[in-house]
């Protein structure tokens, strides 16, 4: 009977199909490692974070006089709803901690690389939308840095000749900061960014299983397959890629639940220790600084003194990932087999881009200011010089197999 009712829908909703051709006979390579974990668990998170956002979205108010009280009112009366909230809030800052990891593999072995760049422009598509969606969520609670932090970046769009102005009341709905501008964050927030995360993560995917997953050693595992046609480096990825990728997703589990259990504010990075104030349009917080998945930009935006500079300069930063798979000339496509040029200019990269975060969340200083100069110009040397130094560098040959 039951095996009657799966094929009537079988044969009208391609399950087998879809299940054989994406899970249990879709080729991956056999041996990746650590840095290709990061893939499964952004999607974790992902998930997490929309499950929470649901329920967290039943007992927030997006008003201006009811946002801060409701977030109280989730922390100390609703049943398990600090548990929910510093769910969210936690899985926030691990989402981006993850992305950062992820893009990062992505720089060390090419993935970008032909014929996976539009795999990369989906992701660097999602690294936007998810900025902007934390720019909105960090607005809801109605707090000191939520108030200040949208001040400060609204304020940005101010900076754009002629259209300045008024884009910025446009964005916010009204002449200053209110409950207008709460109530549409919280729609884009909840509703239309989620949808287009979703939307993109499923053409990432999608485009990422046309062209097949890279691997560290940047084999192409086609060339060599078996007598009926599959790679003979591959393994199909259900279940044995899933099931390795579970004990790393225990210890991720663990990890989450260290930080949302004991350190939910991760010492004032993940929320800001202002935030737990209600939003006071009369009193500036002594230092403004953003949460710190934005704070290597936000310290480039500091390093140009005029506001129109900066905010080029700030928006390059993000842009510049977009072109990467078409500034890399090199004929290898992982770091192993890379020329000496490619390796220190992704150290530098590294240093520069972790320099730059740490400045961004301590106040100005003159040391600093010229720290933030030099690293904002390492920041741009890695991609502006990267034609040429992967021209012209020696690589080591390939292996054949995996
Ligand atoms: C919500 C965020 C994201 C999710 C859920 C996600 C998910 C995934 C998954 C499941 C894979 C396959 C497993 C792996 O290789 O790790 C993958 C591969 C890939 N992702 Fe993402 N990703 C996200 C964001 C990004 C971003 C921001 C970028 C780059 C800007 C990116 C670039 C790539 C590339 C190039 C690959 C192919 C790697 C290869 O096969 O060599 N992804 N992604």
């Amino acid at each position: 009977m039951i095996a009657k009712m799966f094929n009537w829908v079988n044969d009208r909703l391609p399950i087998v199909n879809t299940f054989e051709r994406h899970l249990s006979k879709h080729p991956v390579p056999k041996k990746v490692n650590f840095w290709y974990l990061f893939g499964a668990l952004a999607t974790i998170v992902l998930i997490i974070q929309i499950l929470s956002g649901i329920w967290l979205m039943m007992p927030y108010s997006n008003t201006e006089e009811g946002a801060f009280a409701s977030i109280e009112y989730i922390m100390r009366d609703v049943d398990y709803g600090w548990v929910i909230r510093y769910m969210h809030t936690t899985g926030a800052s691990l989402f981006f901690a993850i992305v950062y990891l992820h893009m990062f593999r992505g720089l060390l072995y090419g993935s970008y690389q032909k014929p996976k760049e539009l795999v990369w422009l989906f992701g660097c598509t999602i690294y936007l939308v998810m900025m902007a969606e934390g720019f909105l969520g960090y607005v809801l609670p109605y707090g000191q840095m939520s108030y200040w932090g949208a001040q400060v970046i609204i304020s940005l769009f101010g900076a754009i000749p002629y259209i300045g102005e008024s884009l910025e009341v446009w964005i916010r709905g009204d002449y200053y900061i209110s409950g207008i501008t709460i109530s549409r964050f919280f729609a884009l927030h909840v509703v239309a960014l989620p949808l287009i995360l979703i939307a993109l993560v499923f053409l990432h995917l999608v485009s990422l299983h046309e062209v097949g997953a890279g691997n560290p050693e940047g084999v192409d595992i086609e060339k060599f397959r078996d007598e009926d046609g599959v790679p003979i480096d591959s393994v199909p990825f259900f279940p044995y890629k899933v099931l390795s990728a579970l004990p790393a997703m225990g210890i991720f589990g663990l990890v989450f639940c260290v930080i949302m259990f004991f350190f939910p504010e991760g010492g004032g990075y993940f929320i800001e220790l202002a935030n737990f104030e209600e939003a006071n349009p009369l009193v500036t917080p002594e230092h403004i600084a953003p949460v710190w998945y934005y704070s290597p930009f936000y310290t480039m935006l500091r390093a140009v003194p005029d506001p129109l500079g900066g905010l080029i300069v700030m928006a390059a930063g993000v842009a510049i990932f977009f072109v990467v798979p078409w500034l890399d000339r090199s004929n290898v496509a992982s770091i192993r087999y890379k020329g000496v040029y490619s390796k220190l200019a992704i150290t530098l990269f590294v240093a520069s881009f972790i320099t730059l975060g740490y400045l961004g969340t301590v106040p100005v200083t003159e040391i600093g200011r010229i720290m933030s100069v030099i690293c904002t110009f390492l920041y741009f040397a890695f991609f502006l010089l990267m034609p040429i130094y992967t021209s012209f560098e020696k690589t080591s040959k390939v292996p054949d197999r995996l």
